[in-house]
């Protein structure tokens, strides 16, 4: 569960980020978060992880209170939290297996605890093949798997993605975003920042719109099919029997 109280972040200088959000968020949910670029997107979800503070109002997750939650406490957090960047964020010099067993490493799980956790993971995205590669010998869609495989090896109950599939193109967006919906499917609560109103539409589900630091709509959209997301000479998965529809994308 998240729960924000009328939460206020002020950025020195006067910018304001967030303007009196109130919202709650229940466990296993699937919500889009959109709005202008500024809109204050990236700044919720980094309150919800503990990255920043806010600067009045309360935020819970989980039932801990994380605006005072003490420092030595958010590793803690962390272990129920996974996130997801746009920009994959990846260690250049480590590989595959060492960027997606970071946290159960510094958890102290052994080499072989951790290489099974890695493996497994990685099987769900589909690259156990690629322990031993570097990022850089992968293609963009993949970074982005490896990255989604690092959110999951602690099996968070919270999922944050900002823009994951911002530096994809339309058929890697989508698989991206098919593997962000399995995880949701399968119980992990999804909060998920986009610019891209055409997934949103197709995918379907809440969907809290911010503008200015507000939240000014939160609403529940019925969803017309993945396949919409993408332009039809993009889409060349085989969907048997026409497009998905909402209820095989849930
Ligand atoms: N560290 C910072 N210092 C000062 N202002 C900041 C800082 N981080 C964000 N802001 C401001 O807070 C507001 C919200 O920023 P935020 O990054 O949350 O927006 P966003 O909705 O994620 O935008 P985008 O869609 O471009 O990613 C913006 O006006 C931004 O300039
Ligand atoms: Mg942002």
């Amino acid at each position: 569960m998240i729960r924000f109280f009328d939460v206020v972040k002020l950025f020195p200088g006067g910018q304001v980020a967030l303007d009196g959000v109130t919202l709650q968020i229940k466990p296993g949910e699937r919500v889009f978060l959109t709005g202008p670029s500024g809109a204050g997107k990236t700044t919720l979800l980094r309150l919800i992880y503990r990255e920043d503070t806010p600067t009045s109002g309360q935020i819970l997750v989980n039932g801990r209170n994380v605006a005072t939650m003490p420092r030595a406490k958010v590793p803690y957090l962390r272990r129920s939290i996974g996130v997801v960047f746009q920009s994959f964020r990846l260690i250049q010099r480590k590989t595959v297996l060492e960027n997606v067993s970071y946290l159960p490493k510094i958890l102290g799980a052994s080499l072989g605890e951790r290489t099974e956790q890695a493996r497994e993971v990685l099987g769900q995205v589909g690259l156990a093949h690629r322990l031993t590669s570097y990022p850089q010998e992968l293609s963009g869609g993949e970074q982005q798997r490896v990255a989604l495989a690092r959110a999951l090896i602690n099996r968070p109950e919270i999922l944050l993605a900002d823009e994951p599939t911002g530096n994809l193109d339309p058929q890697l967006s989508l698989d991206i975003l098919e593997h962000l919906l399995e995880v949701q499917r399968r119980g992990t609560t999804l909060l998920l920042a986009t610019h891209d109103s055409a997934t949103i539409e197709a995918v379907g589900g809440r969907v809290l719109v911010l503008n200015r630091g507000r939240l000014v709509e939160d609403l529940h959209l019925p969803g017309r099919g993945l396949s919409m997301a993408v332009e039809p000479q993009d889409y060349v998965r085989p969907a048997a029997g026409g497009q998905l529809q909402p209820e095989e994308t849930r």
